[in-house]
């Protein structure tokens, strides 16, 4: 198994120390395009395997994507992160450039590579992946639906002073700030609806602190998260390699499913050795269906951006 992570900086790095803990791949490739810089990465991830115990080779290129030939998966956090103040969506203009960029080379060297998208705007980077590729849209997924998920329920476990592990949650729509839907009705603690235990004003608090989860740590942090982001990959590419059949939320290609077309936004999603497998359908309440519809057209917008650049 060969993954390679594209992109070294903080998301890039933690995805692939995930990855090299996890052994998910004898070969993990690390490329960036700053002159020595994912090389340095993997060297430093390397010096940790005698003290953690793991047997991934891992190797650093400068923008050489000859050393990239033949992964099975592939992980785009290329492009600019976020500064305080910034949307998302800001980011456009810069990154689809450079997602297309990386899209074409990385499948030069690995025509049948499955391409995770972290790189931000996440939804119409992973469109614009599958438009410019136009491989099966089975091997793009966009993370974003995994990291606001796993948001959600560390928001709802310090509320209910609970492991979070012990919950099932998802978040659905687009990964912006506005137009990610926590979907707290059908979260559940164990079984339980988490509802029975949160007054309404608590259920608002969560659904708010959970879409503004990014934005909150980008305020802290002077730029955009990386633990979480890099472990949400790392979780997917898990799924894909061992063949796990998560369940996850994941940005992928809709064609009529939840009412919605020509997108690819957040829905729950079956993740294999053959990338996304199946698209789960769930019943949304109208009111959830309208905040989904919202969230598309939103995403939809941002998507026409594309056409202009
Ligand atoms: C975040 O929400 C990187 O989009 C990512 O932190």
């Amino acid at each position: 198994m060969k993954i390679t992570v594209v992109g070294a900086g903080a998301v890039g790095a933690t995805c692939a120390d995930n990855i090299a803990r996890k052994e998910l791949a004898n070969e993990l490739v690390l490329l960036d395009i700053k002159e020595g810089f994912a090389e340095g990465k993997a060297q430093d991830m390397m010096q940790t395997a005698a003290l953690l115990g793991f047997d991934t080779r891992i190797s650093g290129s400068t923008n050489d994507y000859t050393k990239t030939a033949n992964s099975d998966v592939v992980v785009i956090t290329s492009g600019l992160p976020r500064k305080p103040g910034m949307t998302r969506e800001e980011l456009i203009g810069t990154n689809a450039g450079i997602v297309k960029g990386v899209c074409e080379n990385i499948l030069k060297y690995s025509p049948n590579a499955i391409i995770i998208v972290i790189s931000n705007p996440m939804d119409t980077m992973t469109y614009l992946a599958l438009q410019s590729t136009g491989i099966p849209k089975n091997r793009i997924i966009g993370m974003g639906g995994t990291l606001d998920s796993a948001r959600f329920k560390y928001q709802l476990s310090t509320t209910l002073y609970c492991s979070p592990a012990d919950l099932n949650a998802l978040v659905v729509g687009g990964h912006g700030d506005t137009t990610m839907i926590p979907l707290i009705k059908h979260a559940t603690w164990n079984s339980i609806p988490v509802t029975q235990f949160l007054s309404s004003e608590q259920q608002e608090k969560i659904i708010a602190d959970t879409m503004v989860g990014g934005a909150t740590l980008t305020k802290l942090l002077g730029t955009s998260a990386w633990y979480a982001p890099g472990a949400a990959g790392a979780a997917l590419v898990e799924s894909i390699v061992r063949d796990e059949k998560k369940l996850f939320t994941c940005c992928v290609s809709l064609n009529g499913e939840y009412g919605q077309s020509d997108i690819c936004l957040g829905v729950p999603v079956v993740i294999g050795k053959n990338g996304w497998e199946k698209i789960v359908d769930m019943e949304l309440s109208a009111d959830e269906q309208a905040a989904f519809n919202k969230s598309a057209d939103a995403v939809r917008s941002m998507n026409d951006v594309l056409k202009t650049l």
